[in-house]
């Protein structure tokens, strides 16, 4: 029997046909490109269209180091390019025009289609046309809010091909959440949809923007323009009624907008807007440690780039094959992996709008089998939400056109691994547990599927172009074995390039703590054998089912409620969402911390930031520990979270009673 001690070699069927097959040639082809960037880039540039060619002088140039002046990244700077001529007419003009781009997969079973290359070039010309007849300019802001629908792909990529930047805010996210981050991007176009169901749930998607739009008008931005798909009206209900077009989403006179009423009339010519290799794609927010989000900025050739090689690589991607990615088009798993890597690679993939459990717990299985999925990626929490049902929902489907599975989002635990690896994978396939994060723009820590030998939760080691290096607290480099922070020594294509409005913070959040590095916030564990295990967030960063979020965030929404004078929120590990959120509060004097005063906190936090953030325990506390300048000392919460009286040294707190206070006081349900 397999345990998660050994190691696990790729199946010979994967690796003999694979991109990189032996762990000789990945050792090879890294080396390659970490001594000659140019070549190695340069030769897969070669696949793309560039409108101005590339200068290779000015391939690749770079300061990762704060101390000799100001950070910047750019990669093939002087060329110019369109993202979307590349993914779209590229594919077409080399014969690929009546190749499927997606299959399209509804929450209800019954609801499906599919869009071919030409398909798909011809609709996005038509919503760019729609988004220049609107005014949308190169450089300008367009806010997407939108579930998993085809509209969603054409949208980013009508943005790219006009050069405007697409700013996707998750349509998980509260009306709060997306006003705050319209606000902050200035966009003045918004896409969306007027709903979706998600299982037996509907999202009204257009009620949310209008109170989003609402917000935004009350602090002096308006949106323009607002354009909504009707597409509540052309899918299945949970109770198997179709709903009628134009149902009761209000839409306000002179802003909102059908997308039926203006983009099928529009022109399928359209020429691209010929951008520059740095000019930014799009933004897409990402928590911070001080609880306002960061807008990270990913620009276009280098983004081109690494998007397409590590599809390549990471997934194995043959011209026939059919890959599905279950990350939400909001994420940036979404982004990278749902539109821009695959579409590259002239890839067929699934687009699947629902959850794993609707109608049944045996979705993602079926939708496997009729599909003939070949790579399939999720996230640890959804494989732990899986788990829990029978292992005969799994083994009753025939999942042998499975070749690799992919994991990413959070650390991926041996028991999970090995379930995915025995149940779904029958012991055949690959598994790529892929490290990365919104930051990096690609994988910057994977297994190769035919070359790796796999160690259950190891991340393992880089991808090509990636540096990566572990410090101690004092910057020194923690050579062969041991643990430290994840740092990574020069840039890859598709690192980000700045914050939105705020190169400072970008400067200070990522280069500032080891000049020289760019910090991921993570820690890591290098074994015996040179495999690098990601441990976490080593920052006040959760990571909730895959959604990372600041504690300052969530206490910031706690606080804001009049009977609360503090809160300090901590991670707690959860058996399926990887880590809750664990909150403890202080009332003010007057107030009783009573049933309604909790209801009132979660809701609190549902409707500022998303349902995603609710807190699983809010415990009354008397008061928080604290050092004597008033410091909250999180390691003795974490250490209440789970009841653990091994607090380690209390010598620095003010008052060492509360923390027996707090042991006694732990909610019954924590
Ligand atoms: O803590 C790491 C964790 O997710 C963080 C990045 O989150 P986000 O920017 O939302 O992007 C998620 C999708 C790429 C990282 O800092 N993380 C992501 N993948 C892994 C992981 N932790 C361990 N193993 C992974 N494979």
């Amino acid at each position: 029997m397999p345990s998660e001690k050994s190691v696990y070699l790729p199946n010979p069927s994967v690796a003999k046909n694979a991109f990189v097959s032996s762990f000789a040639q990945y050792q090879e082809m890294y080396q390659k490109s970490i001594d000659n960037p140019e070549e190695f880039w340069g030769e897969i540039a070669k696949q793309f269209y560039w409108e101005t060619p590339i200068d290779i002088n000015s391939f690749f140039r770079y300061n990762f180091d704060i101390r000799k002046g100001p950070i910047y990244t750019k990669w093939l700077d002087g060329a110019t390019t369109n993202i979307a001529y590349n993914l779209l007419d590229r594919n077409v003009k080399n014969g690929f025009g009546d190749k499927v781009a997606f299959y399209w997969e509804g929450n209800h079973p019954d609801d499906y289609s599919r869009l071919t290359y030409k398909k798909l070039l011809e609709e996005v010309c038509r919503f760019a046309n729609v988004l220049r007849s609107k005014g949308v300019k190169k450089g300008d802001r367009v806010a997407v809010y939108m579930p998993m629908i085809l509209e969603a792909v054409i949208t980013l990529l009508g943005c790219a091909r006009i050069g405007a930047v697409h700013s996707l805010v998750f349509a998980g996210f509260s009306a709060d959440s997306f006003a705050e981050r319209i606000l902050d991007c200035e966009a003045r176009v918004l896409v969306t949809a007027d709903g979706v169901w998600r299982g037996e749930k509907l999202l009204s998607l257009k009620n949310i923007c209008d109170q989003s739009m609402n917000k935004c008008a009350q602090k002096g931005h308006n949106v323009k323009t607002c354009i909504v798909v009707s597409h509540l009206g052309r899918v299945t209900s949970p109770s198997g009624v179709q709903k009628n077009r134009n149902n009761k989403t209000p839409m306000q006179e002179g802003r909102d907008v059908w997308w039926h009423d203006i983009v099928p009339q529009a022109s399928t010519d359209c020429v691209p807007e010929w951008v520059q290799a740095e000019d930014p794609l799009f933004m897409l927010y990402t928590s911070g440690s001080t609880g306002k989000p960061k807008g990270v900025v990913h620009t276009t050739a280098g983004y081109l780039l690494y998007a397409a090689t590590t599809f390549k690589y990471v997934f194995d991607y043959k011209p026939n094959d059919v890959y599905w990615c279950t990350a939400d088009i909001g994420w940036i798993t979404g982004h990278t992996y749902v539109v821009y890597g695959p579409l590259a690679n002239c890839a067929t993939s699934v687009l699947y709008e629902g959850t794993p459990f609707y109608p049944n717990n045996d979705r993602f299985w079926l939708v496997v089998k009729k599909y003939k999925v070949n790579q399939f990626y999720t996230a640890p929490t959804a494989i732990r939400a899986l788990m829990k049902f029978e292992d005969d929902l799994v083994k009753r489907v025939d999942l042998s056109s499975l070749k690799v599975l992919g994991s990413v989002g959070e650390p991926i635990n041996p028991e999970a691994w090995m379930w995915y690896y025995k149940l779904v994978g029958r012991e055949k396939c690959s598994i790529v547990d892929t490290f990365w994060q919104t930051e990096t723009g690609g994988h910057v820590l994977t297994p190769l599927p035919g070359a790796t030998p796999m160690k259950p939760g190891a991340a393992a080691f880089p991808f090509f172009g990636v540096q990566p290096a572990l410090l101690d607290e004092s910057g020194n480099e923690i050579k062969g074995e041991g643990e430290g922070y994840l740092v990574f020594a020069r840039p890859w294509p598709g690192i980000m390039r700045t914050l939105y409005n705020n190169h400072p913070r970008y400067e200070t959040t990522y280069f500032s703590k080891f000049p020289g590095y760019y910090c991921t916030g993570d820690g890591a564990r290098r074994d015996a054998d040179g495999y690098l295990w990601v441990t976490g967030r080593v920052d006040d960063m959760l990571n909730v089912s895959g959604h990372l979020m600041s504690t300052a965030e969530v206490e910031s929404v706690l606080t804001e409620h009049p009977n609360v004078a503090e809160a300090a929120v901590v991670a707690k590990p959860h058996p399926v969402k990887g880590e809750c959120l664990y909150c403890f509060i202080t009332t003010t004097d007057t107030t009783r911390f009573d049933d309604k005063l909790l209801t009132e906190l979660k809701q609190l936090v549902r409707e500022r930031i998303g349902p995603f953030a609710q807190p699983d325990v809010v415990q009354n506390a008397p008061a928080l520990p604290k050092t004597r300048s008033g410091k909250i000392m999180r390691r003795i919460l974490r250490k209440v979270a789970v009841n653990d009286r091994d607090v380690g040294d209390v010598s620095t707190l003010a008052d060492s009673h509360v923390v027996e206070e707090l042991f006694a006081s732990r909610p019954v349900n924590a």
